[in-house]
């Protein structure tokens, strides 16, 4: 389970999103290039698609951040928190901005839109500042400051319906499971929150186009794909809505396994329930974003379900699917919410029994509706107590699940040594549990091995190859 303080904000642990092992035959003179990544799955993604636009003019990707021309901070801008983070990282890097006045230091992403021309104002030493349908004009704008050295940043935070990346392929390095972002910006607008500001409106990627880089994932070897957007499900392009993308995903050779993050409960169609249920390929496991239990702070979150809908959906989806995984997202302390009503979400946590949860208390956003007609009136004090509760609460539920999974038999896709002990290995269940074992000769990242599980953390699922 994940809460406020990991994950998904959490950044990349200083790995460059710009693959160097891509540079092969690249000429030394060209700018290297450091890409370091906060926050979700999408701006991982993001990261990738910068990587690929620089590289296509030639930039290199840096080794590390002390040996980069150009670093690129690609942030999130969901809670207040992600941003200081961002803040603090920038003001660590100011140091190798003394040591060479000619880095280009540059903030990307929801950040960047958000707060625009005031990032610097706050860190004077930042170069540019672009916002995340600007990337096709990176290159000239990272151009621009290696040109201009000390002139005035460089900010492009343009926001722009039609941009789709069509036609530009992602830095991708080998490897076994791969993003492929089929919608870009959301059209909810959920009172609390920011992202239909800062990355603009819904817009589905072509299905040729996503069909492109599924085959492109699939001939650098890619077992894994997890189709990405901010309410995926309710993707559409012409004709084609998400149920038919997905038929169209399973069919490309190579790929084992299809995920997608993440589905908006009022957009999970019939005919998607029977789609997953009828493909192996498709992954038995849903994060499926709730927020609250509470009938009233739902409608006043704008969220378009009642919680009675939301429960009646995934009664459907496991009579469908009865060994689905589902996770949620839930916030605590929304502006007004009562202790009763905060009780009405663990009771809705207790009832619906989440395999895990990214819990999180309120954060107050500027430009959303919230923002501007609620008073954000529930103490600090007050949010965390509810959010440690909740997270105890989870965790029991989460144990209790893991342990009931001690002596059954999964297929784990390998994703590789284990973090702790290299003797270990582990990887994924279908439902998206993390598996560790022994290591055996002969074992590759992407193989599918089935694993008994003989005990359990409350995250971890521990056990012997077959
Ligand atoms: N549709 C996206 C949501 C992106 S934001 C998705 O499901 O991937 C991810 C989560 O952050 C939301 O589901 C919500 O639980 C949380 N969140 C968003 N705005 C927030 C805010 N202002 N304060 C606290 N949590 C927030
Ligand atoms: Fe945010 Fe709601 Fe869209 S949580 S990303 S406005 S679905």
């Amino acid at each position: 389970m994940q809460t406020d303080s990991k994950d998904p904000n959490a950044h990349n642990g200083g790995v460059n999103a710009m693959k160097p092992s891509e540079q092969q035959g690249a000429e030394q003179a060209q700018p290297r290039v450091f890409i370091e990544t906060y926050g979700c799955q999408m701006n991982l993604a993001d990261s990738e698609l910068m990587g690929g636009i620089l590289k296509g003019k030639g930039y290199t990707a840096a080794d590390d951040m002390e040996s980069a021309d150009v670093i690129l901070i690609n942030t999130c801008a969901v809670r207040e928190k992600a941003e200081e983070r961002v803040f603090g990282r920038l003001s660590q890097l100011l140091q190798l901005k003394r040591e060479n006045p000619d880095l280009v230091l540059g903030v990307t992403g929801c950040m960047a839109e958000h707060l625009k021309e005031q990032i610097v104002d706050r860190a004077p030493y930042v170069d540019l500042v672009v916002g995340p349908d600007a990337y096709r004009r990176l290159p000239s704008l990272v151009e621009q400051q290696l040109d201009a050295g000390m002139g005035a940043a460089g900010i492009d935070v343009k926001l722009d319906k039609e941009e789709t990346y069509e036609g530009l392929m992602p830095s991708r390095e080998a490897g076994m499971s791969g993003w492929i972002t089929v919608q870009r910006g959301c059209d909810k607008f959920c009172t609390f929150c920011i992202v239909p500001f800062v990355r603009g409106r819904e817009r589905g990627v072509a299905p040729n186009e996503i069909l492109t880089q599924a085959r492109h994932l699939a001939e650098l070897g890619y077992k894994e794909v997890t189709l990405l957007g901010q309410t995926v499900n309710s993707y559409r392009h012409e004709d084609t809505d998400f149920a038919d993308l997905l038929e169209m995903i399973v069919e490309v050779d190579g790929l084992e396994r299809v995920r997608f993050t993440s589905p908006y409960p009022i957009d999970f169609t019939p005919k998607l329930i029977e789609t997953m249920a009828r493909h192996e390929k498709i992954c038995k496991y849903l994060h499926l974003p709730v927020q609250s239990g509470s009938e009233r702070i739902l409608k006043k979150m704008r969220r378009g379900y009642t919680r009675v809908e939301y429960e009646q959906l995934v009664t459907d989806i496991r009579a469908a699917m009865p060994d689905v995984a589902i996770s949620t997202d839930i916030i605590v302390g929304f502006p007004s919410e009562t202790e009763e009503e905060y009780e009405m979400t663990r009771e809705l946590i207790e009832s619906t029994r989440y395999d895990f949860a990214y819990l999180f208390k309120y954060s107050e956003r500027s430009n959303t509706y919230a923002a501007r007609k609620l008073e954000d009136d529930i103490t600090e004090e007050v949010k965390r107590r509810r959010l440690r509760e909740v997270i105890d609460l989870q965790e029991s539920i989460s144990a209790e699940i893991f342990k009931s999974r001690v002596g059954g038999t999964y297929k784990v896709m390998i994703e590789g040594p284990s973090k702790k002990d290299p003797n270990e290995w582990c990887g994924r269940t279908d439902d998206f549990k993390t598996a560790v074992f022994p290591y055996r000769e002969g074992l590759f990242k992407g193989d599918i091995e089935k694993v008994t599980v003989t005990h359990c953390t409350s995250h971890t699922l521990l056990g012997q190859l077959v």
